[in-house]
């Protein structure tokens, strides 16, 4: 990979649900880091919502759109990215969050994130529990191939996640 140099932002990655842009924003608050969530940039840059760019647009694009938005955090420094659920689908993606830092696996129970998604008709990959299911099985290991390091966060507290995600910042 091209490292580039002093871009050390840190990437959550992870199912839906995780607590991934809770847990960056956190941090973030607490140790003085901006903090970013891909999927925001993605709407950002297509002007319409997550769900509309999935409907519209189609999965593929919306990857693009997720390795645009990355792209744009080249030039910034010790970002807290909080990624969406399914960046790690995105082979480009993948190159950019390693050239530019540490890629975190928040490693949870897919159960849990079941339980997590409050609003699933704002999840466009979320059709039934046995989908999410499906796709967990398929993911799992591109989140492990990808990352650099994981956080078991299965039957943790909020605040112990922040703990054990503080110790890497
Ligand atoms: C997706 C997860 C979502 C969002 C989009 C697709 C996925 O992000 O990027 O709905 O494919 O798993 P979160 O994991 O932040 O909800």
């Amino acid at each position: 990979y091209v490292v580039h140099e002093g871009c050390d932002h840190i990437f959550f990655v992870g199912f839906l649900g995780a607590g991934k842009s809770t847990l960056a924003r956190n941090l973030g608050g607490l140790f003085n880091r901006d903090f970013v969530d891909t999927d925001r940039m993605v709407e950002r840059i297509m002007g319409k919502t997550v769900c509309e760019v999935f409907e519209q647009d189609g999965e593929e694009a919306f990857r693009r759109g997720e390795a645009q938005a990355l792209r744009k955090l080249r030039d910034r420094k010790s970002l807290l990215v909080s990624c969406g659920g399914g960046i790690v689908e995105g082979a480009e993606s993948c190159t950019l969050m390693h050239e530019m830092g540490t890629v975190v696996f928040l490693d949870g129970d897919v159960e849990d994130s079941l339980r997590q998604i409050q609003h699933p008709e704002l999840r466009p990959d979320f059709v039934s529990a046995d989908c999410a299911r499906r796709l967990y099985a398929y993911r799992r290991p591109l989140y492990e191939r990808e990352c650099d390091l994981s956080i078991d966060i299965r039957g943790k507290s909020f605040d112990q996640v922040m703990t054990e995600a503080g110790q890497l910042l």
